[in-house]
């Protein structure tokens, strides 16, 4: 295994947190180097092949080049090393717990808590995109405003919005992602979470999305897929649904607002739409009338 880091000048975070959500799950993530204050690319892969050519993609999709890229070789703890990136957090009285942290978190013996060991796919909920999705469904839920029979979790990565949809007490929780290793991390995550769950994850993509099925639809998706494919998100709710779409940028939520508001138009659907923001990224909340 071949690990590969690079300084990361300030001026290209943005840029580099955009290319890794929109290539999630990614084998890149930025780290902060506590002792040095210094921002940090870390990468993981296969050979030093692999590494060459995806540091040539990054390059490719950023405005300057990354510099004083170092390449090392590694031992066995790299498979370990994601553990050090996600930490507990709490919304509300929820907890979200690294599942290795469990036994450290008997604190909360009695709380709703959500344990996720994510693997290499996206979903911890250290992210802005899932924390918007998490804070949304929670204040939804605690305004009872949402109907709890049928969810959908579109490109489910680790899972965590679907098992967290169980806590929510939704009776039908169905869980699609495009990509094969983060839908066997969901169905890990689920039965680390409950006894019975009650989750469907299957390997699917948006285009197969049903209609009329769901109260409430959540994609944590980038903009351009959201948009692509916001007929199919409309048309899945059913009466009175709400619709949560994440992982848009703050200077691409208007024109995503425009174009679901356009479809809603078209299928002659009446909602309220609200933003929320948190740091760079925003959520739209789409509530049908
Ligand atoms: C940013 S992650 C979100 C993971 C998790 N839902 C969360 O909120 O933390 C986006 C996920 O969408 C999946 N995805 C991207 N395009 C998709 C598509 N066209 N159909 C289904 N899943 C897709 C990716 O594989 C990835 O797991």
């Amino acid at each position: 295994m071949i690990k590969v880091s690079a300084p990361v000048n300030q001026n290209l975070v943005l840029e580099i947190e955009s290319f890794l959500f929109e290539s999630a799950p990614s084998p890149w993530s930025i780290v902060l180097n506590r002792k040095t204050k210094v921002l940090l690319l870390e990468g993981i892969f296969k050979s030093k092949q692999d590494s060459q050519e995806k540091i040539q993609h990054l390059n490719e999709s950023l405005s300057k080049n990354l510099n004083q890229i170092k390449i090392e070789k590694l031992d066995e703890c790299w498979k370990e090393a994601y553990k050090n990136h996600f930490k507990t957090w709490s919304y509300k009285g929820i907890n979200f717990i690294p599942e290795w942290e469990r036994l450290n978190n008997a604190n909360h013996l009695g709380d709703s808590c959500v344990y996720i060991d994510p693997g290499m796919a996206f979903g911890t909920g250290n992210h802005e995109t899932t924390r918007l999705c998490i804070e949304l469904l929670t204040d939804l839920y605690y305004q009872q405003a949402i109907p709890k029979n049928s969810f959908l979790d579109v490109g489910c990565g680790s899972g965590i919005l679907s098992i967290f949809a169980q806590i929510l007490g939704f009776r039908t929780i169905t869980g699609i992602d495009n990509d094969e290793c983060a839908i066997a991390n969901a169905k890990s995550n689920a039965s680390i979470n409950f006894k019975s769950p009650k989750i469907n994850f299957s390997k699917k993509n948006i285009s197969s999305i049903d209609s009329n099925l769901y109260n409430c639809v959540v994609a944590n998706i980038q903009s351009d897929v959201l948009m692509t494919y916001c007929t199919k998100f409309t048309r899945a709710l059913q009466k009175r649904g709400n619709l949560i779409l994440s992982g848009i940028l703050d200077y691409e939520v208007e024109v995503v607002h425009k174009t679901f508001q356009k479809q809603l138009r078209t299928d002659h659907l009446e909602a309220e739409m609200y933003t929320r923001k948190k740091s760079d990224w925003c959520a739209l909340l789409i509530k049908l009338l």
